[in-house]
């Protein structure tokens, strides 16, 4: 089973991923970021994720804004006002951990060196902070996978290149990309193209336990947002990334590439730019995952709703 440290910022596609990762494989600890909505939700909901997993997997609060500037926009039109979809679950029972998210990435790698991969499902604030504080984490690391960036422009932002987690904290995206020699990138436009049969994934929150009653509740914003902008099936880009993390193999078309960050630009900033063509000669450091195998990706999803 693959050890996982997922950084997140739950977020409806980060509950549906960190049912995955629980279904699937070890969990070591939820560091927790800023970005669908502010830190004070998103390491609640974390919570509230442990608890209707049984784990007892250890919730880290990390920084409660992007490293530079503060974000131009959330992402509670889509997630929610509490990024839980405001369906008002009681105070969860499953405790914060006293130690900063950075810190336990740092921690818990020199624990297990080589053995953890890392699934950053936010802005990359936390892995960013970390990386400075210790620039030899990429050696203990086994895997870094990145749900972020839009590779060919076709971003999720109000500025318009640029997909979320990269946009909320260009310059923690630029740190990580540029100090990590190796990471899966999942990026929005694969997400695009790998969404679920809507009517499919309602019989599989009909027929799973309660992890998909859950589900189903959190979801219900998320599926009202999508249907306003005329978008059919169910994008889950952060279930996408965590399919990677838990399965390389699922993976059936990838390109390393070099991957820069756009760190200005009046309507690009947050812009993820791929040397498609090596045109820069910089070291290929991101292997853009292109194409995956739908059905794998699919039955890992319903076993993480117990739905199979
Ligand atoms: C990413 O942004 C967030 O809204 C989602 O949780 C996902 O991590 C998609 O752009
Ligand atoms: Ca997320």
């Amino acid at each position: 089973k693959p050890q996982l440290l997922i950084d997140t910022d739950p977020g409806v596609d980060d509950a549906l991923a960190i049912l995955m990762a629980h279904a699937h494989a070890d969990v070591l600890g939820l560091s927790v970021a800023a970005g669908n909505v502010g830190l004070a939700h998103t390491v609640r909901n974390a919570r509230t994720l442990v608890d209707l997993t049984g784990a007892s997997t250890p919730v880290f609060a990390g920084c409660p804004t992007p490293l530079v500037r503060l974000p131009e926009e959330d992402a509670a039109f889509v997630h929610g006002r509490d990024g839980l979809g405001d369906v008002g679950f009681p105070e969860p029972q499953a405790p914060v951990a006293g130690e900063h998210a950075a810190l336990a990435l740092l921690r818990l790698t020199r624990e297990r060196p080589g053995e953890l991969t890392v699934v950053a499902l936010a802005p990359l604030t936390n892995l960013a902070l970390a990386l400075r504080l210790d620039p030899t984490l990429p050696q203990r690391v086994k895997r870094l996978v990145v749900m972020g960036g839009a590779v060919t422009g076709h971003g999720n932002t109000g500025r318009v290149p640029a997909e979320f987690n990269v946009g909320f904290d260009p310059e923690a995206a630029h740190i990580v990309f540029d100090g990590f020699p190796d990471f899966d990138l999942v990026d929005w436009e694969l997400t695009l193209r790998h969404s679920f049969d809507e009517a499919e994934f309602d019989r599989w929150l009909a027929v799973g336990d309660r992890r998909a009653a859950f589900f189903g509740r959190v979801f219900q914003v998320a599926r009202e947002t999508n249907r306003q902008r005329g978008r059919r099936g169910i994008i889950a880009a952060d279930a996408l990334a965590m399919a990677v993390a838990i399965d390389p193999s699922v993976i059936l078309r990838s390109e390393r590439r070099h991957v820069g960050v756009e760190l200005d630009g009046r309507l690009t900033r947050g812009a993820t730019v791929v040397d498609w063509g090596n045109r820069l000669k910089l070291p290929a450091r991101a292997n853009v995952v292109l194409e995956l195998d739908q059905p794998r990706f699919e039955a890992m999803v319903r076993k993480a709703l117990g739905a199979q």
